[in-house]
């Protein structure tokens, strides 16, 4: 990847705790960019509620335009119980699945790193956990989630029946595989198919072209296991993975459950990119409505996805290294917002967190 000195980047707040994290995010890294002498141009646009109310629907076309003009996006979170009850496709979710698919944001990385300060925040043992360094590679922008015919009829008993499709064709297996062969071969070289070749032809297919692909990567040792064992074995034995490549929906689900290994689901990054690096870079979490406006939400995950940002889209692996770095001393220095604080441990806010990894960075 060359580097990009010169970065244009859209940022879309969105809804709930996203503008809070977003806030602290955007500091660390104007931060950043001042220490490493990046030039950047930021920008903001609406998404999700929050567009609803302005524009009426969750995506504008201002936004869409603005995201592909830009380097990379910055986005925090989006959707609210006050928009649940509109019609699926208009909810505020669709602004994010529409972003994903408008600009083929195919490739979804999840790393689910345990940082040794958080072993106790983990709901799991600290034996079990200590170490963790997992990387889930999660297919994005297909499978379920955008599989035609979908929808809600009234069927010939005169009762409502609502359904979806689960379908994959082989570009897009492949494409994902090789993202994530890729990755595979930059750590620890065992990469983990997800499937439930068991019961669907989709993830039969899936489970042949990972095989056909292996070929090209005899470095990789590729294994494959089933969606359902993969839960089980996440919370048993999460240590025996290296990377985990799935479709879009046993991604959804596989990520939050070891978003928790790790301590807190406040602390995970993703990327989502396109074939050719360019990506949407965002927390695993959602709004967290319940909190929203309390300045209580954790940050680090929105900062680690400016980390990234910096490392996948922009070429800077100096600066990305820095935010790492910040974050895990502000973690030293014994800082915990109340996701990850221990019983009885004193929890600080979201401010207080984004000052403490942009001090960390300017010291
Ligand atoms: C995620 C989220 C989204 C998803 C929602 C908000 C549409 O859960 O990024 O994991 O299901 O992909
Ligand atoms: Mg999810």
């Amino acid at each position: 990847m060359t580097a990009n000195n010169n970065a244009s980047i859209l940022i879309l707040p969105g809804d709930g705790i996203g503008p809070e994290i977003v806030t602290q995010a955007e500091r660390v890294l104007n931060a950043v960019a001042e220490r490493e002498g990046l030039t950047l141009t930021l920008d903001h646009a609406l998404v999700g509620g929050a567009a609803i109310e302005a524009t009426g629907g969750p995506l504008p076309e201002d936004t869409l335009a603005k995201a592909r003009a830009a380097d990379a996006i910055l986005l925090g979170a989006v959707g609210g119980p006050q928009w649940d009850s509109l019609d699926m496709a208009v909810r505020p979710e669709k602004g994010l699945l529409g972003l994903r698919s408008e600009l083929a944001l195919f490739g979804n990385l999840r790393p689910a790193i345990l940082y040794p300060q958080l072993a106790s925040a983990s709901s799991l043992k600290p034996e079990i956990v200590s170490g963790l360094d997992i990387l889930i590679v999660r297919e994005l922008t297909g499978g379920i989630y955008f599989g035609q015919p979908r929808g809600e009829f009234v069927n010939d008993r005169g009762e409502r029946e609502g359904f979806n499709t689960y379908r994959y064709n082989e570009t897009e297996i492949r494409r994902i595989g090789r993202v994530a062969f890729e990755a595979a071969r930059k750590r620890g070289k065992r990469l983990c198919s997800v499937d439930k070749a068991n019961v669907l032809e989709v993830t039969v297919l899936w489970r042949n072209i990972m095989k056909e692909l292996s070929a090209e990567y005899p470095d990789v040792e590729l294994s494959h296991m089933y969606v359902d064992n993969a839960a089980m074995q996440l919370v048993r034995a999460p240590k025996q993975f290296d990377v985990m490549v799935t479709g879009n929906m046993f991604g959804d689900i596989l990520s939050d459950c070891a978003a928790m290994l790790t301590g807190s689901i406040g602390m995970l990054p993703s990327a989502s990119l396109d074939a050719d690096g360019k990506g949407m870079y965002e927390p695993i979490h959602g709004s967290a409505p319940d909190i929203a406006g309390k300045g209580i939400a954790n940050p680090l995950a929105t900062i680690l996805s400016v980390a990234m940002m910096l490392r996948y889209s922009l070429g800077q692996a100096a600066a990305a290294d820095a935010i790492e770095r910040a974050v895990s001393d502000v973690l030293d220095q014994g800082l915990r917002t109340a996701d990850i604080a221990a019983t009885g441990e004193a929890a600080v806010s979201t401010d207080a967190m984004g000052d403490a990894v942009v001090a960390t960075l300017t010291k």
